[in-house]
């Protein structure tokens, strides 16, 4: 039976930890059984940029054994009005598994529903959950846990946000979220947690949500696909911006992430992100090694 991973609740904490653990081994480089996958064919079907996704899952991939096909969506027929279901049938017949980046939720649930092979989100406007591997990787190895750990995450309540709140509910991480009244988190994902008894708080103040935080958090104002809000947004999200100031409320061994692509100045100082608490660097190598334990989970 073939599984999708569209949201981080796709896989149970057990899965989850199991795969962190192979992520780290797999890292380490210790494990040399090679090229798993070999002889399959995995789709990139991309609708927005990306450089991070991409090219982690193309050169994972092909560390794995496997063949990556880049599928720009406008270059196929796709993008002259093929249905995504009669996309999805086609596509199964000649490929593994697809990761696809694009815009509302529902069109890779579809695919997913019309698909024979497993379906990863490379990001939706509601989640990114390859995204959030690698961040729970990350908080692991700085932090040595997950349960109990004090995340402040500062902005836009966006996919981003929406995945680290079930990440919360998966891992016990204590999340508190500022945002601007209007762009708080999908309230269905947020409620859902809340009732899970997950340690996750909304709130609009970005000093309150950072006092004491183990890990700050923040990804763009704008993200893709929403460019006509930029003017509006920038003024709304001023104050939501992690710099000295900012990062000086938070415990003082606090590390900074983000996902990127960053917009410098804007919701991330230089001096915050180039500091040595930043781990955006580390963040973005572990999008590899969480994607490789990701595929070789879906294909064994
Ligand atoms: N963080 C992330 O998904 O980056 P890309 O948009 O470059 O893939
Ligand atoms: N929230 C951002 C994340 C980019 C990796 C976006 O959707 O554009």
């Amino acid at each position: 039976m073939k599984r999708d991973f569209l949201t981080l609740l796709d896989f149970s904490a057990e899965e989850t930890e199991a795969l962190l653990n192979r992520s780290a081994e797999l890292k380490s480089g210790k494990d040399s059984s090679a090229c798993p996958l070999i002889g399959k064919s995995i789709g990139l079907l991309f609708d927005k940029a990306s450089t991070r996704t991409r090219i982690s899952f193309q050169a994972g991939i092909y560390q794995l054994g496997a063949q990556a096909i880049y599928i720009n969506a406008n270059e196929i027929q796709l993008g002259r009005g093929e249905t995504i279901e009669d996309t999805a049938k086609v596509l199964s017949r000649y490929l593994h598994a697809i990761v696809i980046r694009t815009f509302a939720h529902d069109i890779i649930e579809r695919f997913a529903k019309n698909s024979a092979m497993s379906v990863i989100n490379g990001l939706t406007d509601l989640h990114h959950p390859c995204q959030t591997l690698a961040d729970l990787m990350t908080i692991k190895e700085k932090k040595g846990r997950l349960k109990g750990v004090r995340l402040a995450y500062i902005g836009d309540g966006n996919n981003v946000a929406n995945s680290l709140i079930e990440a919360s509910l998966m891992t016990g991480i204590s999340l508190a979220l500022a945002c601007p009244e209007g762009y708080e988190p999908d309230r269905k994902i947020y409620e859902k947690a809340r009732s899970g008894e997950a340690d996750v708080k909304l709130m609009t103040s970005p000093e309150d949500a950072v006092k004491g935080a183990d890990v700050l958090y923040t990804d763009v104002w704008v993200s893709m696909g929403q460019e006509e809000t930029s003017d509006t947004k920038k003024k709304l999200f001023k104050d939501f911006q992690i710099n000295r100031p900012l990062l000086s409320l938070a415990k003082p061994d606090a590390i900074v992430m983000h996902c990127l692509p960053a917009h410098r100045g804007e919701e991330i100082t230089d001096d915050v992100i180039d500091s040595p608490q930043s781990v955006v660097f580390d963040q973005a190598e572990n999008r590899l090694h969480t994607q490789k334990a990701l595929l070789e989970t879906l294909l064994k």
